[in-house]
């Protein structure tokens, strides 16, 4: 493999990944993102234009995707409409971004023969118990909730169906909630951290017991090479770092390390349709590849992702006060 096209490679996860790549590979990436709200030229500052190279362009756009694709050895799929709070309020761009967008881009990899890897998320196998001893795996049923993940679960099937009836080259990974550098501003923990660093107290939706597993951004990147290079074709490997944590503690957790009162942070409305707990059981992805977390420690992680967003003020400050005035109106 020497050129990878990675779509979705100026938003969060796809920026990280790019940076995994160029610091741990040989590869050459090109990244294709339309630079919505939520894509970042500055996250992929400084790469080395040998080896990369920014294509601005939407995913939807059929003739640009089948040139970049006809040239590239592997796609990987980071593209995508990504927060359910806006799914809610306008789920259109999820269908075009997270279903046509996926569409196109299989059609393309089809007719060039190219390698395949689509990121999905854990969402789309619903919400489990708080006090249920049971994990998602690779063969929980899917049972999606908001606009956000039942699109995400239509781009998993979709992708599953061109690998039975085209015989596509692809593998798919579902993620549980990332953390790290170069995250929204929209999303919950830089949200909490850069309120924080404003003199805002945090906003907890609901009662706080809702329980998410994170995941650093740079350990979802080397799970994503590992399957890219070993996963066997058409098939779905989750990834999680087993950091099961309900939201009022992490809300603690980061006063804690910025050193405000663990009480200093408000209720607010509850997400409608707010999925209780998601938990990943990643024994496949570990037996079959390998694959171990190196970031095995939340705490540790979360301190050195509150040190890159008091570092960077420059990269999250233009998106605050939008993102923050749009919260205000939901009432959160
Ligand atoms: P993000 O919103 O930060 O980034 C998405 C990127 O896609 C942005 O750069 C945006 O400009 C680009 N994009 C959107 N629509 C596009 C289009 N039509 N054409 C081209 N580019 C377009 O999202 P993220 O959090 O980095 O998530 C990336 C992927 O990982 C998504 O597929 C998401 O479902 C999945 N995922 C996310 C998480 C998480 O915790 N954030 C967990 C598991 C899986
Ligand atoms: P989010 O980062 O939106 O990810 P997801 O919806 O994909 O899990 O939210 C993570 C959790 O944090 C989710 O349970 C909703 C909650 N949350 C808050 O309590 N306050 C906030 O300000 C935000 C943005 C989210």
């Amino acid at each position: 493999m020497e050129q990878i096209l990675v779509t979705g490679g100026a938003g969060f996860i796809g920026s990280n990944f790019v940076h995994y790549l160029l610091e741990n590979t040989d590869v050459s990436v090109t990244v294709l993102d339309s630079l919505t709200y939520a894509g970042n030229r500055m996250s992929l500052f400084g790469l080395d234009d040998k080896r990369f190279r920014l294509v601005v362009g939407d995913i939807c756009d059929a003739s640009l995707v089948d040139t970049l694709v006809a040239v590239a050895d592997a796609v990987v799929h980071y593209a995508a409409e990504s927060h359910n709070d806006n799914s809610l309020h306008d789920p259109r761009p999820f269908l075009e971004t997270n279903i046509i967008g996926t569409f196109t881009l299989l059609e393309a990899a089809r007719k060039h023969q190219v390698r395949f890897h689509h990121i999905s998320t854990d969402e789309v196998y619903g919400d489990l118990e708080l006090d249920d001893p049971e994990r998602f795996t690779e063969s929980t049923p899917y049972y999606p909730s908001s606009p956000y993940s039942s699109t995400k679960a239509g781009s998993d099937l979709l992708v599953r169906a061109w690998v039975r009836s085209f015989g596509l080259q692809a593998t798919l990974s579902n993620c549980s909630n990332n953390y790290g550098p170069y995250q929204h501003v929209e999303k919950f923990i830089p949200r909490q951290i850069t309120n924080v660093i404003d003199g805002v107290r945090p906003k907890l939706y609901g009662s706080g017991k809702n329980v998410r597993d994170w995941i650093h951004a740079n350990d979802h990147s080397s799970a994503v090479w590992a399957i890219l290079n070993r996963g066997r074709i058409g098939e779905t490997y989750l990834v999680g770092a087993d950091g099961e944590k309900n939201n009022k503690e992490v809300i603690q957790a980061i006063l804690n390390i910025m050193g405000q009162p663990t009480d200093s942070f408000d209720h607010v409305a509850d997400r409608p349709g707010h999925d209780l707990r998601y938990a990943i059981d990643s024994t496949k992805l570990r037996t079959e590849l390998g694959w171990s977390p190196a970031y095995g420690d939340f705490a540790s992680g979360l301190e050195s992702t509150i040190t890159w967003y008091k570092d960077n003020e420059f990269w999250w400050r233009p998106q605050k006060a939008t993102t923050e005035s749009k919260y205000l109106q939901q009432g959160q």
